[in-house]
Order: structure tokens, then sequence, then C-alpha cells
């Protein structure tokens, strides 16, 4: 942690500053923090995912004020809220096309923490606390998208909370806790809404220590050299303002895109049917972003000794994400960058093109072919985590890596660019 260099310039700003020093806290914190010269745009995701956890509440706490938690409004009011009330179609597509950008932005997250080692030692509870978000930002995602009461929702629901009975002893009770009876239905709904309401603010809560975390160890950079010196940073303003300002425009172009021209494309059309129990969908598929886990949970179509197809598909998938908190201690490599461990870095994007593999086997009927590549999909995604990463960084030999991340910037200007890594010299081009 850096020592406060914070100078209050006007008499207001010392007598605030004495009895509770916010604008020092602001200021250390998102102007003259340092960070690292050779960051580049991948490490623009954590203020993009700030501002669309902002534009979700936002967006949510005002189509709260129209939406009817009651099954036998809940559909018409949000026809309501796209038809009468003001902008109303507006906030509905920001907010549903929201999730997905938010989800989008999470997973680039994800991906370049697991790309640059982000979740190393020091940073283990940052990495953790990432996790626990990614779970809260799930569950928001589950609860809303049964909100609208359209068939997609109802079914989703039902199907979500009926795998929960797999478990012995347990399931069944709590299926029915999150149910609030034995089927989906109007305290379901209840409960639904209070916790979509609920849980964001506890996401942000998590966000403030992720954030208060990564204040401590600071960020990581594409070499994976920690900083040793003032000449490896920059202060966050203007350098990262900037830099994270211009990403968050693009994505927000390709977001308005989305919303403005084609706000169903996400979406199914079975969620323009209102919910019907005695008519079941030919096909029950999730949002986009939970198909990988949902072929996972459909790919166990066989008992594994006392353990039935259906507990361990739920098991396959719970463990799938589980894993996630494990990977500062599954990954054994002494060097944190995937830029120098040229193995790590062709199982890594094998591991990225297996979650989209999965993804797609997720959104298609569970048979045939689609099945086995759901099962070597599974196969893959576990032994990445299980043997890949463990036994990797024993028996691999990474390249070498820079002294500094100074160094690896002036390498460039001192012409000798092309011995670094493509990423290394890309990013010290970038930062001149
Ligand atoms: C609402 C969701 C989230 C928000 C608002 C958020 C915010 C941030 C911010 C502002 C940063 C610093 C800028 C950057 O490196 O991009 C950061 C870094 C980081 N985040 Fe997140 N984050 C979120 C979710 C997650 C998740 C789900 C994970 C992992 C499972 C995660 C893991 C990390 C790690 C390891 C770093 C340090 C990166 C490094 O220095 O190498 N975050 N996050």
């Amino acid at each position: 942690m850096q020592h406060s260099v914070y100078t209050p310039k006007t008499a207001l700003g010392r007598w605030v500053d004495a009895r509770m020093p916010l604008p020092r806290l602001v200021y250390d914190s998102f102007v003259a923090y340092p960070v690292p010269r050779n960051l580049n745009y991948a490490y623009t995701f954590g203020g993009i995912l700030s501002l669309m956890l902002v534009a979700q509440i936002l967006t949510g706490v005002v189509l709260a004020m129209h939406y009817t938690a009651d099954t036998g409004l809940a559909f018409n009011s949000v026809e309501k809220i796209m038809r009468d009330v003001n902008s109303g179609w507006l906030l509905r597509y920001l907010h549903s096309n929201g999730a997905s950008f938010f989800f989008l932005a999470v997973y680039i997250h994800i991906f370049r923490g697991l790309y640059y080692g982000s979740y190393k030692a020091p940073r283990e509870l940052l990495w953790i606390l990432g996790c626990i978000i990614y779970l809260l930002m799930m569950a928001t995602g589950f609860m809303g998208y049964v909100l609208p009461w359209g068939q997609m929702s109802f079914w989703g629901a039902t199907v979500i909370t009926g795998f929960f009975t797999a478990i012995p002893l347990v399931g069944e009770w709590i299926q029915q806790l999150l149910l609030g009876g034995f089927a989906v239905d109007q305290p379901t709904l209840n409960r639904f809404f209070s916790l979509h309401y609920l849980l964001p603010f506890m996401i942000a809560g998590v966000v403030v220590l992720h954030v208060w975390a990564l204040h401590v160890t600071g960020q990581t950079n594409p070499t994976g050299v920690e900083v040793k010196s003032k000449t490896d940073t920059v202060p966050f303003s203007p350098h990262a303002t900037v830099k994270d300002g211009l990403a968050m425009v693009v994505f927000l172009a390709v977001y308005a895109y989305f919303v403005f021209y084609i706000p169903n494309y996400l979406g199914h059309p079975d969620n323009y049917t209102v919910a019907d129990p005695l008519k079941t969908p030919a096909h029950i598929v999730p949002e986009w972003y939970f198909l990988p886990f949902y072929a996972i949970l459909r790919a166990i179509t066989f008992n594994i000794g006392p353990i039935n197809s259906k507990l361990g598909g739920v098991l396959a998938m719970f463990g799938a994400i589980a894993l996630l908190f494990l990977v500062p201690w599954l990954d054994t490599s002494k060097v944190r960058s995937a830029v120098y461990r040229p193995w790590f870095k062709l199982f890594f994007w094998l591991f990225a093109a297996n979650a989209i593999l999965l993804g797609w086997l997720g959104s298609r009927p569970a048979e045939g072919g689609y099945v086995i590549m759901a099962q070597l999909g599974t196969l893959y995604y576990y032994v990445f985590f299980l043997v890949i990463m463990p036994l990797l960084g024993l028996i691999e030999t990474p390249r070498k890596t820079p002294n500094s991340i100074t160094e690896a910037v002036l390498a460039k200007n001192k012409g000798s660019a092309a011995a670094l890594p493509a990423e290394v010299a890309a990013s010290a081009e970038h930062k001149g």
C-alpha cells in the first residue's frame, strides 16, 4: 500500500479531510494510484464491469417500480413496461441485454486472469472474492430470468430447481426452500423477485472488497513481473482513466447496437409466451451465459458407482464452478504470465475453445453425438484444472522473463522488441 499523497487545496477540503477523508481515499485510489505502465486493453474489463453493475442496478430499480411480482400479472406488467411506460422498452432492453454484456465482460475478465496468472500469490483472496461475485451474478441472472413469467422463465426454473432433488437427504428440502412449495408458483416468484433485487447490492459490497484487495496487492501486468521501482508504474489518472474510458465507449457502442438494433437476439422467443404449467416447451434452454455449465450438467448420462447420472450431472456442474476457487493452488508454475509459458498458452487457448464448444453444445438437444462431444468437453475442462495446471508447472520450461516491467517496455525502444513475446512487445509499443 502506498503512502497518501493527497493535499487538500481549499479550506473546506481541509475541514472535510480532518473529519472524514473520503476525497483523500478517492484521490489515492483513482488519481495518484500507481498502475503498471504496460497494462493492455484486457485490463480494462474490471472498470467495464463496475460500469455495467451500476447500469444494471439503475435500470433494475426503475423497472421494479413498474413490475408486478404476481403470477397472474407479471407477464402483462412486463408488456405494459414495453408499451405504456415512458421509455420502458429502453429500460427493459438495456437491462436484459445488460445482463448478457455483464456476463460477457466477466468472462473476458476471468479469462484474462487465467491467462496472466492474476490468481497467483499474493492475489489469491482477490481471485476468491471474484469467484464469489461470479456465483452471486449467476444466482442473480437465474432469478431475474424467471421474473417476466414467460414459458422459459417457468420451465427453466422448474428444471434447475428440480436438479437439487438429486442431492441425497437434503435435496428435496433445498428444492422446497427455493420454490417456497412443491412447484414453481407465487411463493417462488416472490422470493426470486426479493432476492433478485437484493443480490446486486451484495455484489456491489463484494466488489468493494475485491477492489480493496486489489489495491493492497496492486495489479499484475502482461509480463507477470511485479512492480519493482517507480519507473515501472504510471499514475492511474490520466493513464488508466483514459484507457478504461476508451474501452468503455467501445464496449457501450456494441451494447447499444444490441439494444437498439437486435434487442431480442440473445433472448428466447418462448419467453414471449406466458408461462403455462401444463405445456412443456420442446427444448428448455437457459440464457447463453449458463450454457457451458448446462452442457456439463447433461453430459453425465451414466451412473458412477453409487452415484446416479442425475446426481453425477449436478456434482459435475457444481464441481466445475467450485474448481475455480482452487485455481491459485492448482497452478504450480513459478512463472505467472502465459506469455512466457508456451505449453500453458496452448492448453489455455484449447480451454477457451472448449468453453465455447461446451456453450454451443448446451444449446443443442442432449442426444447422440452432442452428448459424446459434451462428455469429451467436460473431460477436458476437468483435466485442464486437475491434471494440466498442476503437472505443467512442474515439467514445463518457461521462457526467460524480463527483469522488470521497465526493461520489457524499453526493450522495444532499443529496437530489440523482436526478442520479446508479441503481447509484451505490443504493450510496450502502446505505451511508447
Ligand atoms: C462485478 C464483477 C467484477 C467487478 C466490478 C470487478 C472489478 C475489478 C477491477 C476494477 C479490477 C482492476 C482492473 C482490472 O484488472 O481489470 C479487477 C481485477 C481483478 N479481478 Fe475483478 N471484478 C469483477 C469480477 C471478477 C471475477 C468474477 C473474478 C474471478 C473469478 C475477478 C478476478 C479479478 C482478479 C484476479 C483481478 C486482478 C487482476 C490483475 O491484477 O491481474 N474479478 N476486478
